[in-house]
């Protein structure tokens, strides 16, 4: 006998075809009521991100009078095929207000009593079912094919999960108000690894994570309630990602003992229904550390059955379980290295007993010591890459996957790609992309990395100018079709999302979409990923989607022209929380992000002729592009030159005015996204405007820190003055230590370059201190800015006030990274046109909590917008 139809009483079919409009009404209702719960609400908790399935026009969607079908004929019974149906009942009432019954026929005869049909199916169901519509080539795993035939939707997978990733697929285009009319779509996926790394600890906290505690974790355990784990893998499923390493690969062993792994596997039964394995990050001196071994050389026989019994342990309580993550002999992770063995030695160890699972050993490329010799001038980390690995190629098994950073050092704003991806030709390779803002602006700072992901994958790799292009995205696909050694490649993003809003910033979801799109199709532009995703979260506006898209798509290069301009890197505190600028923190330490800035020029003289010899390990073409000044690019300059401030660039520039007109540039582009995104008020929804004009405004601020410190640290370290002034001149500004100040005192602040001047204001006692000044300009409108630090622990409170009259008042209420003043703690609050009358008295008063000191810098008053000074005013403003 057939199927019931999910949540219709016993004949219903028949019935429904034949009803009034009132009957079929009523029986939609008590279909409604009668669905379960899971497919009435989203699934999961948390932000729907991009699954909010707004409303579109049907019309558009399936033509005028066109009906939108009515029934989703489901023809199979896995589990993927199941969140698929309810995936696409939920896409149907939030998008097309509609409730679509579901028939999972089980014969081919089953009659079918409906005009306009869903159908999903394996391509071997729908040719078992009707062998007409499973017309087209075999299709691969993982792929689909959507098409439209006559009433039928069909959606077609490869397996259960290419169903599941058609379904997602489908919802997409309505979505976007496609239509669908003329449907007849295969997709396949780029390469067969696409996983996420997620960096959290078994306490809850997330290493570099910037939204919040983990999902997964909590208090050394596993979260009881793991409905958020369930609603993420769903959206990663949603843009086709497979996997999901959950922990931190600083990983703690102690995850791989019996109990825990127990409770692990409730998070891969949460991930099972959107077909996302889950893997582990692995420690490995686990033999020792919890094996009770006396060794964790990954060659003896006694280490090697450990894993092998780890793994099966593992299979036991995870049948579906991914595979491992390696970090070893990296910043002071155990690793072989230690017993005179090699990264393949290792690899191989654990993907020996994974591989009849199925299982994968990505092992990544992050290998460098980070004690190098300052001094040594042909000492280069960026080196370490491919010195460590390009002599293994071809010696690691065929489920191990060298998983390989984009550039050569760390996750910068830009960076050459890492020559290790064409020294590896007889070897699977991964990308790893970081999604977690980390060196870019920790979802403070809005930055779309798609760009910047595209460049690396677009770089081309070939050997010679004579052979055909083989850009990054080909090497790390795995097809051997495209004449690659090996078999298996893919993407890795670090995504570190938490329980607030996944990444924090609401426009920063951008970036966990791309990369799930890029990672099935890196052929994609980012222009359109972005679009796409706009679309989905935001909805089809025009003036909304042109607006959200400007600012995504130009936000990496006003990031970048603040925080690092020419490929010197991430001019951040290298060796604190990488947030704020700490140009100097580069230098002189074993870490070897040095940028080699001295009295006479800038940049890491990496060339072959004179320098570390790193650009040799490129192909001969690209080697020579950068090891030439004239052609290598103006962007990755100071990653393989060191050149004097006075080197014009190929745009006529000197570099040191070039740094300073992009600091400029960068702060004032930076402030124009908060009235770009203000023009949005009340087109999009309102917590998510709330939450990101809060972000931009505070970027808009800190870039002017950001502008500060970089362009006079460069001034002094250069001697070199500002063409146009205005580096180390800021003459609307009152500092803080020269107010009239009670219960302030001055310090200094370190970085110097941090703070205006190198100084600050701190209030000493426990009651509220003040700093005054004498406002001695033409009355006017003006807006006044007052640059001030929050820290992450303690809420100080301001208040600002004019001729006595209060103007402004706020809590310092933020959780910056550090608790000193100083980049990362520099916050700005602008009061918008207030009146001031020449004789005003401006009095800040602040009242410390705990060691935030109510911290000040300086008063800034520039004539305001929406007034002029040359107004006339009246005393009673
Ligand atoms: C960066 C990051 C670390 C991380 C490391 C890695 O250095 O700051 O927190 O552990 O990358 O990728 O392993």
């Amino acid at each position: 006998m057939d199927n019931q139809p999910q949540g219709c009483p016993v004949g219903i079919q028949s019935a429904m075809a034949r009803a009034s409009r009132a009957t079929l009404l009523l029986i939609l209702f008590a279909a409604l009521r009668s669905l379960p719960a899971h497919a009435q609400t989203p699934l999961g908790a948390g932000d729907p991100a991009w699954l909010a399935y707004r409303p579109v026009d049907p019309a558009v969607v399936f033509g005028t009078g066109g009906r939108i079908p009515d029934t989703i004929v489901s023809l199979g019974q896995d589990v993927l095929e199941q969140s698929s149906l309810r995936e696409l009942s939920l896409g149907w009432r939030g998008m097309l207000n509609h409730v679509p019954r579901t028939v999972e026929p089980r014969r081919p005869d089953t009659p079918i009593a409906a005009e306009s049909i869903i159908v999903l199916g394996t391509q071997s169901e729908v040719r078992a079912w009707r062998p007409a519509l499973a017309d087209g080539p075999v299709l691969g795993a993982d792929a689909f094919r959507l098409l439209r035939a006559g009433s039928v939707l069909l959606v077609e997978g490869g397996d259960a999960r290419g169903v599941l990733y058609g379904s997602f697929a489908l919802l997409r285009e309505i979505a976007q108000e496609h239509s669908v009319q003329a449907l007849n779509d295969r997709s396949q996926p780029w390469a067969a690894v696409r996983w996420t790394n997620e960096w959290d600890n078994p306490n809850g906290s997330i290493e570099r994570g910037y939204a919040g505690p983990s999902i997964f974790f909590e208090n050394g355990k596993v979260r009881p309630d793991l409905s958020r784990a369930a609603a993420y893998a769903r959206l990663l499923a949603s843009v086709g990602i497979d996997g999901c390493a959950i922990n931190n690969v600083n990983a703690d062993p102690h995850l791989l003992l019996p109990d825990n792994l127990k409770e692990i596997a409730r998070i891969a039964d949460a991930f099972r229904p959107y077909g996302v394995r889950l893997s582990l990050s692995i420690d490995m001196n686990s033999p020792m550390s919890i094996g009770g071994l006396p060794t964790s050389d990954p060659l003896d026989p006694r280490v090697a059955a450990w894993w092998r019994d780890k793994v099966e342990e593992i299979y036991l309580a995870i049948p579906d379980f991914g595979g491992v993550v390696i970090k070893a002999d990296s910043e002071g992770r155990p690793g072989p290295m230690q017993y005179g063995r090699t990264p393949a030695d290792a690899a191989n160890a654990l993907a020996r007993p994974l591989k009849p699972h199925g299982g994968l050993v990505l092992y990544r490329g992050f290998v460098y010591n980070n004690h190098l010799d300052w001094r040594d001038l042909k000492a280069d980390r960026a080196r370490a890459g491919y010195d460590n690995f390009h002599s293994l190629d071809g010696k690691f098994e065929s489920n191990v996957v060298v998983q390989i950073k984009y550039g050569p050092i760390d996750f910068q704003v830009r960076e050459p790609v890492s020559p290790l991806f064409a020294a590896l030709p007889r070897t699977n390779e991964a990308i790893e992309l970081q999604i977690t803002q980390e060196y870019t602006g920790q979802q403070r700072h809005l930055v779309y990395l798609a760009p910047m992901w595209k460049a690396s994958l677009d770089t081309d790799m070939r050997a010679s100018l004579a052979s055909p292009p083989l850009p990054v995205k080909t090497l790390i696909s795995g097809n051997p079709v495209q004449g690659l050694g090996h078999s298996l490649g893919g993407f890795v993003g670090v995504a570190n999302v938490g329980t607030e809003r996944w990444l924090g910033h609401p426009l920063s979801l951008a970036n966990l979409y791309s990369f799930g799109r890029l990672a099935w199709d890196p052929q994609l532009s980012a222009a359109a990923i972005c679009d796409e995703w706009t679309r989905l979260t935001f909805g089809n506006d025009r003036s909304v989607r042109a607006t959200i898209d400007k600012l995504e798509m130009d936000s990496w290069h006003i990031y970048e022209s603040y925080t690092g301009p020419l490929g010197v890197g991430t001019l951040t505190d290298i060796i604190g929380v990488h947030f704020g600028p700490g140009v100097a923190s580069a230098e002189r330490n074993g870490w070897g992000q040095w940028i080699r800035a001295d009295h006479d020029g800038v940049g890491m003289d990496r060339t072959v002729a004179t320098g570390t010899g790193y650009v040799g390990q490129y192909p001969a073409p690209l080697a020579a592009r950068y090891e030439s000044l004239k052609t290598c690019p103006d962007n990755l300059l100071l990653s393989m030159h060191h050149v004097p401030y006075t080197y014009r660039l190929h745009s006529g520039e000197t570099v040191i005015q070039y740094i300073y007109n992009t600091h400029y540039w960068g702060a004032q582009a930076a402030a124009a996204q908060v009235p770009a995104w203000e023009s949005l008020h009340g087109k999009v929804d309102d917590a998510a405007y709330a939450e990101v004009l809060r972000r931009l405004q505070f970027q808009a601020g800190h870039a002017i820190v950001w502008r500060d410190a970089v362009t006079k640290w460069f001034a002094q370290m250069s001697g070199i003055a500002d063409d146009l002034g205005r580096v180390g001149h800021y003459p609307d500004r009152t500092e803080a230590e020269n107010m009239t100040l009670d219960g302030y005192a001055p310090v200094d602040v370190t970085p110097w370059e941090t703070a205006s001047n190198g100084k600050a204001v701190m209030c000493n006692r426990n009651t509220a201190c003040t700093a005054a000044m004498v406002w001695d300009k033409p009355d006017g409108w003006y807006d006044i800015a007052v640059q001030y630090f929050d820290f992450r622990d303690g809420v100080s409170q301001f208040t600002l006030r004019a001729a006595g009259r209060e103007v402004g008042a706020w809590a310092a209420d933020d959780n910056l990274p550090d608790n000193r003043i100083n980049g990362h703690t520099s916050t700005r609050r602008t009061i918008q046109n207030v009146a001031l009358h020449g004789g005003d008295t401006l009095v800040l008063t602040g009242l410390p909590d705990g060691r935030e000191r109510a911290p000040l810098d300086y008063i800034e008053v520039t004539p305001g917008g929406a007034g002029n000074s040359a107004l006339t005013l009246h005393r009673k403003e």
